[in-house]
């Protein structure tokens, strides 16, 4: 079975690990007797750089044409410029848009050989396993108007939080659903003592949660979260929020595991192709150095196996070989700590592939 996949490399260290991404892929359609076509397509400053676009339109030709995308990272220092007309950061909205992956899905697991690196004490983290499904279409990321302009008090900026009953629905199914595939309890966090967008994502929770009586649905506010997440992170297993309180709460949460570099997620949509990415940044201090972390760019090619390629026991071995690294001690410089042996980009994937034959 051939399958497309448009590979997105990025800005900073995002085509290094996007590299190491590329060579499980081929590892796994070679030990499945399948065919995986690779497109590599240009976003974020590179593409401003060389097209001047930071979202050529090729790119999203190529990537609604696709199966799954991969995508390293973007943006960096050198397009970092906050009155500039056209950043990188746009080509990564543009894309998420356009495909319509409208829930994106951001598991945070404590991996038990690294425990020791969170800044939670041992006890709190020990048996943390949260999937953040924060919603990427909507919100204040979207919301019209947007814009600037003069008043009387000088310069003045505005955005506008909305969100409609259909873009709630939606990403709460998702929600309710995995919860049901997981410890089948579900968290709905939102600001609805003070925002009227919050209140209709809570009432349509509510006509959501109606439907799936056997999961145990519960509203929290984003300042409660934020301070849940730190005192009893274990509490939670599926937690569903808007695209800005899930761009927060989801960075806030990746620490408890005490490693970024290990965070994998997933961009889902209504059926077209899924955009995988790990969620650290593109690293612009060890760009080109060859020292940084593939794992949860490894990580996002599992979920992609397992939710737009129907290989879920492919998806399953890819998470255990990463494991088995960790368990049998190989780390990356930023797992490694300040004069801890550590490995390289490519050593650390080819030791992954090496659990994985
Ligand atoms: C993320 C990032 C992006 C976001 C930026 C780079 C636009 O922070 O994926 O969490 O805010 O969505
Ligand atoms: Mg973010």
């Amino acid at each position: 079975m051939n399958k497309k996949i448009a590979l997105i490399p990025g800005d900073g260290i995002g085509p290094e690990v996007a590299a190491e991404g590329r060579k499980v892929l081929e590892f796994v359609a070679a030990q499945y007797g399948r065919t995986f076509t690779f497109t590599e397509c240009l976003m974020g400053g590179i593409a401003l750089d060389m097209t001047g676009d930071p979202l050529p339109p090729e790119t999203v030709e190529t990537c609604l044409a696709s199966d799954a995308v991969l995508l390293g990272a973007v943006g960096g220092p050198k397009w970092s410029d906050p009155t500039a007309k056209k950043r990188p950061e746009q080509g990564l909205l543009g894309l998420r848009k356009s495909l319509g992956v409208f829930a994106n899905l951001r598991p945070v697991k404590v991996f038990p050989a690294l425990a020791s690196a969170s800044p939670l004490r041992p006890e709190r983290v020990a048996n943390v396993d949260i999937m953040f499904v924060r919603e990427l279409t909507g919100g204040i990321y979207f919301g019209s108007p947007q814009g600037r302009e003069i008043v009387a008090e000088g310069r003045s900026g505005h955005d506008t939080m909305r969100y409609n009953e259909m873009e709630v629905r939606r990403v709460m199914q998702v929600a309710f659903k995995l919860a049901g595939q997981r410890r089948g309890k579900l968290t709905s966090v939102d600001k609805a003592n003070v925002l009227a967008s919050s209140r209709l994502w809570r009432e349509v929770a509510h006509e959501v949660a109606a439907e799936y009586p056997e999961i145990e649905y519960e509203d929290v506010l984003v300042d409660a979260a934020a301070m849940y997440l730190l005192n009893r992170p274990g509490d939670f297993d599926v937690v569903v929020t808007g695209n800005m309180f899930g761009d927060i709460l989801s960075d806030e949460a990746s620490m408890i595991s005490g490693s970024l570099g290990m965070l994998p997620s997933a961009a889902l949509g209504a059926g077209g192709p899924g955009l995988y990415e790990p969620i650290h940044g593109s690293a612009p201090d060890i760009a080109g150095k060859g020292i940084a972390n593939p794992l949860a760019t490894i990580l996002s090619v599992a979920m992609m196996l397992r939710s737009s390629l129907g290989m879920e026991e492919a998806a399953a071995k890819v998470e255990s070989a990463v494991t088995q690294v960790l368990d049998a001690g190989h780390r990356t410089a930023d797992l490694a700590g300040p004069g801890g042996k550590s490995v390289g980009t490519i050593e650390m994937g080819e030791l992954v592939l090496s659990y994985l034959a």
